[in-house]
């Protein structure tokens, strides 16, 4: 790939305004086109997709709500991988969750939801979530899908998976489906992901807690057990997503329904799935080169809400670190140290590779001091504050990777707001983690998820927050992206610095709820209309143009704009200052809340329209989520999930109702698939060119 320096590094693009409309918007000069959206078939003898509700087969079509993405390059010849070859490749994506879009999934939305759900559908849903992994072919400039691939591979809320590292075998992962705990079925809820530099896919398994039911009656189990499942918030009457455990197969043996029931009925945990959700929570390896192979959970890398899992820069002779977010108000960041250290030879290793790296090592979880220095706090039973732990006896490193949270509490690690995606640059090894929102911060005295809500803190230093008219809106609800530094830039440091890259806010403050000075305070990294946000979610670097591309995922500040895609130079550790964040006081004297104090942190360098920009804006209802590039940098492939969520499911037969037709309505992109100006929504990849055939985004 080409490799530029980075002090040459431009943003060579006229920012896209904030846009309202459903289309996507990209910036002039370059050209969007849909290249995989929910439903397509990737099987030649799988018909094209109907978008009316009737299509089946979800195991051989794309899945929905595509979130992260990663790109591998194969040769020529379509045989083998080839890291750098810019024309042909495997995608490898995630399929996070139907919610919202499953109005449009079913010819009239679900069936019997609050009840007994029939088969069909629920095998539908289970197979629209994983992962895809379709072959791209680049001809006259563009990629597209190749069908016929023997590659092409969907991996599913069915598929069976093996148990690998420390929790494999252990008495918490036994469930009647593998009685010695060393397999489960699916992965779910796949949110951000990672590539290792053996070659592989790491996807994440975030929100799988939200799809098991567990019965009111479920209360006689241990103390232990009680708190373990308090902390992923599955409690008693919990129903579960989707009811999947209601359906009555046809087949009287299948527990493929019954499985997602955590409810303890039967002698012990071999003969009932009351262990099954600790089968989930992990970061699951694919060999997307090999498409029979069986996916192995990671279980070293701990059990929680898992975002992405991205890599150190490899050098030859020294371990790798894998940077990790767990997406809850107030949960941690995390890091995993692999004991073996790096082997160029391992370059094209598959998951051999990965029982090397990943199999073995040490889980981390972050501590953000105030001074602008950091820890990295041990997750093993060698930590005496984890085996010394009063609230929870850990039983032994399988117990304290299934329950990461709770150890991850008594190490001393820092509450975060809900830390999303990590993005390494390529260039210096500094590590980027978006801190979407949370509007609970500084709520001290109440609970968000059964986690008390910590005060503020100078890595988490927002309270209150502009937004118009929204008495009630607290706590940091624009979200901000932190940036650490590794001591020594050596990713198995037990240390690191940090300081805040970029604070996210909208650029004009709303007339009646904020002063002048407030305002300033609020927009800390002084945005503007061509680069203001919410939420960031998603990050991502460029090797090839070392551009940091960040992505919205925003419910607060659409009544201006719809979610984004931006671009940013990203500078280095330190080119900030030293800042105290203002938190206005609320006036109102609720002596609960003692979080809205002064809170002095550390800051990257302003932000300016040169150095960041709004490339993209995205359809009605939709998040940007995942993204990735071919490694000459001239083709960026973005994933844009759920447009059209927000739409009821009792206007599905009255198109003039949804909320969204893209990509059918060709809004922005050549129209795609069947239903024109009325087809329902779907979640797509697209593939952006710039229309000279340049680097993206230069
Ligand atoms: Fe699925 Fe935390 O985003
Ligand atoms: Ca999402
Ligand atoms: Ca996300
Ligand atoms: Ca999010």
């Amino acid at each position: 790939a080409e490799q530029l320096p980075a002090a040459s590094l431009k943003l060579g693009f006229n920012a896209v305004p904030k846009d309202l409309a459903d289309r996507l918007v990209v910036a002039d000069g370059y050209t969007a086109t849909v290249i995989y959206a929910t439903g397509d078939s990737i099987d030649p003898a799988v018909t094209d997709y109907a978008n009316n509700g009737t299509d089946a087969s979800f195991a051989r079509r794309a899945g929905d709500h595509h979130d992260a993405i990663e790109y591998f390059g194969m040769n020529a010849a379509g045989t083998a991988r080839d890291p750098l070859n810019a024309d042909r490749a495997l995608l490898a994506m995630n399929h996070e969750n139907i919610a919202g879009t499953v109005v449009f999934m079913h010819a009239n939305g679900q069936t019997n939801p609050a009840g007994v759900r029939p088969e069909a559908e629920a095998i539908k849903e289970l197979e629209a979530h994983g992962v895809s992994i379709v072959e791209i072919q680049k001809a006259g400039g563009r990629f597209a899908v190749n069908k016929n691939s023997a590659f092409n591979r969907r991996v599913t809320a069915r598929t069976t998976m093996e148990i690998n590292g420390p929790v494999r075998g252990d008495v918490l992962a036994r469930t009647l489906f593998s009685p010695t705990g060393t397999q489960t079925r699916g992965t779910i809820n796949n949110c951000a992901a990672g590539q290792t530099p053996w070659g592989t896919y790491l996807t994440c398994e975030e929100n799988w807690a939200g799809y098991f039911r567990r019965a009111a009656s479920d209360t006689g189990r241990t103390a232990k057990e009680t708190t373990a499942f308090r902390r992923v918030g599955l409690l008693p009457g919990a129903n579960g997503n989707n009811r999947w455990f209601t359906v009555v197969p046809a087949d009287p043996t299948s527990t493929e329904f019954s499985r997602w029931d955590v409810t303890a009925t039967g002698a012990d945990e071999t003969t009932d799935f009351r262990n099954a959700h600790n089968t989930f929570g992990w970061a699951v390896e694919i060999d997307p080169f090999a498409p029979a192979s069986v996916p192995r959970k990671r279980t070293a890398l701990g059990r929680f809400a898992h975002e992405g899992a991205s890599c150190s820069v490899p050098v030859a002779g020294k371990p790798l670190a894998f940077y990790m977010g767990d997406d809850s108000r107030g949960e941690y960041v995390y890091k995993f140290v692999s004991q073996s250290a790096w082997d160029p030879a391992d370059v094209a290793g598959g998951l051999a590779a990965g029982d090397k790296y990943l199999d073995t090592g040490t889980l981390y979880a972050a501590r953000f001091n105030a001074d602008g220095t950091g820890t990295w706090l041990k997750l093993d039973m060698s930590n005496a504050a984890i085996t010394g732990y009063a609230p929870y006896a850990f039983a032994n490193l399988a117990d304290v990777l299934v329950n990461a949270r709770i150890a991850a509490d008594a190490a001393g690690a820092t509450k975060m707001d809900r830390p999303e995606w990590a993005a390494v640059n390529p260039r210096n090894g500094e590590v980027y983690v978006t801190m979407t929102e949370n509007p609970d911060r500084g709520n001290v005295g109440s609970s968000s998820n059964n986690n008390p809500n910590p005060p503020l803190d100078a890595a988490n230093p927002r309270y209150w927050l502009d937004k118009k008219g929204a008495a009630n809106q607290k706590g940091n609800v624009n979200g901000h992206i932190v940036r650490l530094r590794e001591t020594g830039n050596d990713p198995s440091s037990s240390t690191f610095d940090w300081d805040i890259f970029l604070f996210g806010a909208q650029a004009h403050a709303d007339a009646g709820i904020d002063d002048v000075n407030w305002q300033a305070n609020v927009n800390l990294s002084g945005l503007s209309d061509f680069n203001d946000l919410s939420k960031p979610d998603g990050c991502w670097f460029s090797r090839a143009t070392g551009i940091l591309w960040i992505e919205t995922d925003d419910n607060t500040y659409t009544d201006v704009t719809n979610c984004m895609l931006l671009a940013a130079i990203p500078g280095q550790y330190g080119d900030g200052a030293t800042v105290t964040v203002v938190n206005k006081p609320d006036g109102s004297p609720n002596a609960a809340v003692v979080a809205n104090v002064d809170v002095t942190t550390r800051m990257g360098r302003k932000m300016s329209d040169t150095t960041f920009k709004r490339f993209l804006t995205a359809p009605k209802g939709a998040e940007v989520t995942g993204v990735t590039e071919s490694p000459d940098g001239r083709a960026l492939f973005v994933n844009i999930q759920h447009p059209g969520e927000n739409t009821a499911v009792a206007n599905i037969g009255t198109p003039a109702l949804y909320e969204s037709h893209w990509p059918g309505n060709g809004a922005g992109v050549a129209a795609y698939g069947p239903g024109g100006a009325n087809a329902r929504p779907r979640s797509s990849t697209i593939m952006i060119t710039r229309n000279d055939g340049g680097l993206i985004g230069t």
